[in-house]
């Protein structure tokens, strides 16, 4: 069969398929990688039967040695091609299996972590500083512990006045470097003193040449504090003062800047203004500032919105000008109060109390 001069007894090359056949199914048996070695060592170990063939074949006379030699290591071959097939599919197999093990699914979506969102009344003095900012404001920030003199001195609020009680507040057992007493601030006006007394250092050169002062136009908003607690009072508020001085600055310009400051900050055009006599220390003439909206949950009815007036002269002197000449008007409006009306929020409490459920719905 080999076309050569000797013929294979049957029964070997019977022996050496059966071989073949057994290390087939030993291999196929082995589900893991030592049980194969294991295998591979029972056929082409070192006493293996591959192994045990091949040293019978010293017993054989040179001619059959050769032909049964080849005929043996053909075997051989065949194993271990065999061999090498199922190791291949093993480390398939495993591979697979490493794979399965250590998936990712790639389309669960992800874990998040949740967005915050602007605070609703950081948003509104965010619109206000937008909104005054282009018409020219600046935007001035202060102490929040203020002294006696700037809270209410420097505002023609004398020590003993009875306008001093219109605005309790918390006192604190402690005075400043030059002796003054300090207490948290009641309203952001004293920061129309802080500016303007800096804005005129700062332009003192070029005014004692004789060369006008630049106008003050400022908005200082901020955090201010009272002994008040209820629907629309909070101890801890908001405020934002409103200054502009010049030579030339009279009530009609706070009502032109006043009336299109709350036409774009409720985005309407429908919106009425009503300027109402009132009394402050440090304003003469002094107003409140109403507002009325044309239609809406709130259609009809007058809400305060900020006080306001043409700055008294005692102030102006104490901000370093000359009344005779300098002339402005200043207000304070409540940026927690403009928050309720735009959202329409009841209680003035909720902006404070840190809930999200209430919170979240600004975002
Ligand atoms: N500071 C005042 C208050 O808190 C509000 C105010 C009124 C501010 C009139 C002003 C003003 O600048 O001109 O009640």
């Amino acid at each position: 069969m080999r076309g050569g001069l000797f013929v294979f007894p049957a029964t070997i090359m019977n022996a050496l398929e059966q071989l073949v056949e057994s290390a087939r199914a030993d291999f196929a048996a082995a589900g893991q990688p030592a049980e194969l070695e294991n295998a591979k060592a029972r056929f082409l170990g070192k006493t293996g039967r591959v192994t045990e063939l091949l040293k019978g074949l010293a017993a054989l006379p040179p001619d059959a040695k050769k032909a049964q030699g080849a005929e043996i290591n053909q075997a051989k071959q065949r194993i271990e091609t065999l061999l090498a097939e199922r190791r291949d599919q093993l480390g398939q197999a495993e591979l697979e299996r490493q794979l399965h093990a250590e998936a990712l699914d790639v389309t669960l979506p992800g874990r998040r972590r949740g967005t915050g969102g602007l605070h609703p009344v950081s948003r509104t003095m965010e619109r206000i500083e937008a909104i005054f900012g282009s018409m020219g404001f600046d935007v001035a920030d202060g102490p929040e512990i203020e002294t006696d003199w700037y809270n209410f001195t420097a505002l023609n609020s004398p020590e003993n006045h009875p306008a001093r009680s219109m605005q309790d507040t918390f006192y604190v057992d402690m005075k400043d470097a030059e002796g003054r007493w300090l207490n948290l601030r009641t309203h952001t006006s004293p920061m129309q003193v802080r500016y303007a007394r800096a804005h005129v250092a700062r332009h003192a050169a070029a005014m004692a040449r004789g060369e006008p002062m630049p106008e003050i136009r400022v908005i200082a908003p901020g955090r201010t504090y009272r002994v008040d607690s209820d629907a629309t009072h909070s101890p801890m508020f908001h405020q934002c003062e409103g200054l502009w001085i010049g030579e030339n600055v009279s009530f009609k310009d706070l009502k032109a800047v006043f009336s299109a400051f709350c036409r774009r900050f409720f985005e309407t055009d429908e919106l009425q203004l009503r300027f109402r006599p009132s009394f402050f220390p440090f304003t003469e003439p002094s107003a409140e500032i109403d507002i009325a909206f044309a239609d809406g949950p709130l259609k009809g009815s007058w809400l305060e919105v900020s006080g306001a007036g043409q700055v008294h002269p005692n102030v102006v002197r104490n901000f370093g000008l000359d009344p005779e000449r300098y002339i402005g008007f200043a207000f304070g409006m409540g940026p927690d109060r403009l928050t309720m009306l735009r959202y329409g929020v009841a209680d003035l409490r909720l902006f404070f109390d840190g809930d999200l459920r209430f919170l979240s719905q600004f975002r």
